[in-house]
């Protein structure tokens, strides 16, 4: 594996889900392949889970991590070509993502959309950048448009957690203050929509109206703008804010109530309740669901580690 990007980097989603519960049966089963190998997180953004959670995973591999937080510790990067760079950015990312290739055999990247300037983001502007001038195989820590990590360790922990052979999982659209991005959303999309097609799950998304994502992420998904009508026997709920993809990082009122309740989970079928955190408690999602047996929010979080280790570790097996 040279770059972990989206769904398309794995190809049997099955055997990856296997592969990674094997990893967790036995964590150090493999701790000299990463010896004398070095992993660089690069973070342009906060992070919690995506940060210690692949730490975790290197470490298990018997890596050396750096970490960089590029946002606070770095130079303001430059990500255009033919600029004179005489106002606010310092270092161009043709010379910094060549440096950080020098220093590390692996890179991972973080990098926020501007939720400005769709088409930068959606062409996935300064990830490909890094990709190409970094010249070793880069995993994305969250890109603009996808956050494959957590999709993998998504898809884990449904197998894991499933009661029935082919689960019903809902994506259901949440409120929220701040404009989001879609990238949490857009990969979860993408990646149960594979799952899909390769016979693991029914999938449906659920969103107002004018919260349609491109439809390059949702081709052949059922989606509907009744949450009560998604819920209806549903096995897994998974619950996430994103802004317009439309009208471009945009937040419209919403007059409907789409807050997930214990009452509203009453017509699922014993749902487990997933989100990849943080969260805002009775805002995205109620502190009594969060608190409750419904909840695995603490455990798809600590699943992190496994996604991160099982894309380390084929990345690592490319190296030799
Ligand atoms: N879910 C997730 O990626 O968490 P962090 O932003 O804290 O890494």
């Amino acid at each position: 594996m040279q770059k972990f990007f989206s769904a398309e980097d794995i190809d049997n989603l099955s055997y990856a889900v296997q592969e990674a519960l094997t990893l967790k049966a036995n964590p150090r089963a493999h701790a000299e392949l990463g010896k004398h190998k070095t992993l660089g997180l690069v973070f342009l953004n906060p992070s919690l889970r995506t940060r210690l959670s692949t730490q975790k995973a290197a470490t298990h591999l018997g890596m050396d991590v750096m970490v960089m937080n590029m946002d606070k510790d770095g130079w303001a990067l430059e990500t255009q070509d033919g600029v004179v760079m005489n106002g606010t950015t310092v270092e161009h990312i043709r010379e910094a993502a060549a440096v950080m290739g020098e220093y590390c055999d692996i890179l991972g990247l973080r990098s926020f959309p501007s939720l400005k300037d769709k088409e930068a983001d959606y062409t996935e502007d300064l990830f490909n950048k890094f990709i190409k001038f970094c010249g070793v195989p880069v995993v994305s820590l969250e890109s603009a448009t996808r956050h494959p990590l957590q999709s993998l360790t998504d898809l884990i922990t449904i197998t894991e957690h499933k009661t029935v052979e082919k689960p019903k999982v809902v994506l259901a659209w949440a409120p929220h203050v701040k404009a989001l991005p879609q990238a949490v959303p857009n990969s979860f999309s993408e990646w149960m929509g594979k799952a899909q097609r390769q016979g693991l799950v029914d999938f449906v998304i659920a969103h107002p109206k004018g919260y349609e994502l491109s439809e390059e992420f949702t081709e052949g998904v059922t989606i509907t703008h009744d949450l009560n009508e998604a819920l209806a026997g549903a096995d897994f709920v998974y619950v996430k804010n994103w802004s317009s993809f439309q009208d471009y990082g945009k937040v419209y009122p919403v007059e409907e109530d789409w807050l997930i309740t214990n009452k509203r989970l009453e017509q699922t079928n014993v749902a487990k309740v997933m989100h990849c955190l943080p969260v805002r408690r009775d805002l995205e999602l109620s502190a009594e669901v969060l608190d409750g047996p419904h909840s695995l929010v603490i455990k798809e979080a600590s699943n992190r580690v496994w996604a991160a280790q099982l894309v380390l570790k084929r990345m690592l097996e490319n190296l030799k």
